[in-house]
């Protein structure tokens, strides 16, 4: 069978965790085409993996759709939508697949791939519940993936367990586990602090996106419960959070620990940065569809603390390879934490089993194997929607 011309559609042109695994998994397929929603950083990434990377003429940003907007808030921009499902549709004929890497992208996606026949991959990174989307938003979802789409793949088994209930057919459904490749990072943490100017004591790190559900509230109020540990937060508020980013920082000044946290913003130096932590944090107050920074964590030889839900409790095999705390409380972190920066040898030896499993579980090239082989099998004849 011929190489398949895939169409790989998102609907941002940011850089967050599913933009990185799309950036991993389009590396076999060179040659082939990107459609973006709006412009931005993603463009010259995917450009870079060798993909002829088209912007939207509308460029549409949807990021005034928030996951729980009511269809009235939605159709003010629904004028727009249907400029960019037209531009797809165009797209879609000059393709055999459509890949949509986003629960946005794939609404759109669908019904362009309805109207264009073409067989649709929803690459679902989202768990569709109530704390992520409203009730029009998760019926539209899961009625357009069981109607148009060939495949729905997700990164854990709670994501699948939530499409199912949600009333998604569990036959479209296929679990491939983000895959990371990283090289390891040889400098030893205290050069790696010298040079980026972090401070010297005891020092965790939460690496992700700003977001209320992220939960990077909950490390500052923990520490605000422990003296002597310095906090450093990468990452920036990508998707129409500013204004949690400003309660962190207004709660920073309030709980007095502004000399204790540091925020980094988006950082292109993520592992070097972890690899200098004395434990990393991932605090998420809702379940994790997955949390591809737990898996660098792991492979960068540090503790990990993770709030015990979703897929971190499967990642971290309910607490063999990681702390696990209840999330949202505080109370119990700051004990995590504490205990984890004694650097017992029951933690080391955490750390150690940690490291082995993000490598037998979570390689890039799995991932990308079983991923490219569901794009051809969705490019096989009889498999449009
Ligand atoms: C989304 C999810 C995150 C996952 C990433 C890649 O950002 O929130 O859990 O790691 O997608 O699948």
């Amino acid at each position: 069978m011929p190489t398949p011309r895939v169409l790989f559609v998102c609907h941002t042109g940011s850089i967050s965790g599913a933009e990185l695994v799309l950036l991993d998994l389009v590396v076999p397929w060179a040659g082939q085409s990107a459609f973006l929603f709006e412009q931005g950083p993603l463009r010259q990434a995917l450009a870079d993996r060798g993909l002829n990377v088209s912007v939207s003429h509308s460029a549409q940003s949807f990021s005034g759709v928030r996951r729980d907007s009511s269809l009235l808030k939605v159709i003010p921009i629904v004028s727009g939508m249907v400029a960019v499902i037209r531009e797809l549709i165009g797209a879609a004929r000059r393709h055999d697949v459509v890949y949509a890497n986003s629960q946005k992208a794939f609404v759109l996606s669908a019904v362009a791939a309805w109207l264009s026949r073409r067989p649709l991959i929803w690459h679902l990174h989202d768990i569709i519940s109530p704390a992520h989307f409203g009730a029009a938003q998760r019926r539209i979802q899961v009625f357009l993936a069981n109607r148009c789409a060939v495949r729905v793949i997700v990164p854990s088994r709670v994501a699948a367990d939530a499409f199912i209930a949600e009333g998604g057919r569990r036959n479209l459904v296929t679990v491939v586990p983000n895959g990371l490749d990283i090289a390891p990072e040889t400098a030893a943490p205290a050069e790696i602090r010298r040079e980026l100017d972090l401070p010297a004591g005891p020092l965790i790190g939460v690496f992700s996106r700003l977001a209320e559900w992220k939960g990077q509230h909950v490390v500052l109020q923990a520490l605000s419960k422990i003296s002597d540990v310095h906090c450093i937060i990468a990452g920036s508020a990508l998707f129409g959070e500013e204004a949690y980013e400003e309660r962190l920082r207004a709660m920073v000044r309030d709980l007095d620990i502004v000399n204790r946290v540091q925020f980094l913003g988006q950082r292109s130096d993520v592992p070097r940065l972890m690899r200098a932590m004395d434990a990393v944090v991932h605090p998420s107050i809702d379940p994790e569809p997955f949390g591809r920074t737990l898996v660098e964590a792991m492979l960068a030889d540090v503790p990990v603390i993770a709030s015990d839900a979703g897929a971190a409790s499967d990642i971290l095999e309910d607490g063999k390879a990681g702390t696990l705390v209840r999330p949202g409380d505080a109370d119990g972190l700051a004990a995590a934490i504490t205990q984890v920066l004694d650097r017992t040898p029951a933690i080391a030896e955490q750390v150690r089993y940690a490291e082995t499993r993000a490598r037998s579980h979570y390689g890039v090239t799995q991932m990308i194997d079983v991923i490219s082989a569901l794009i051809r099998g969705a490019a096989a004849p009889k498999a449009a929607c």
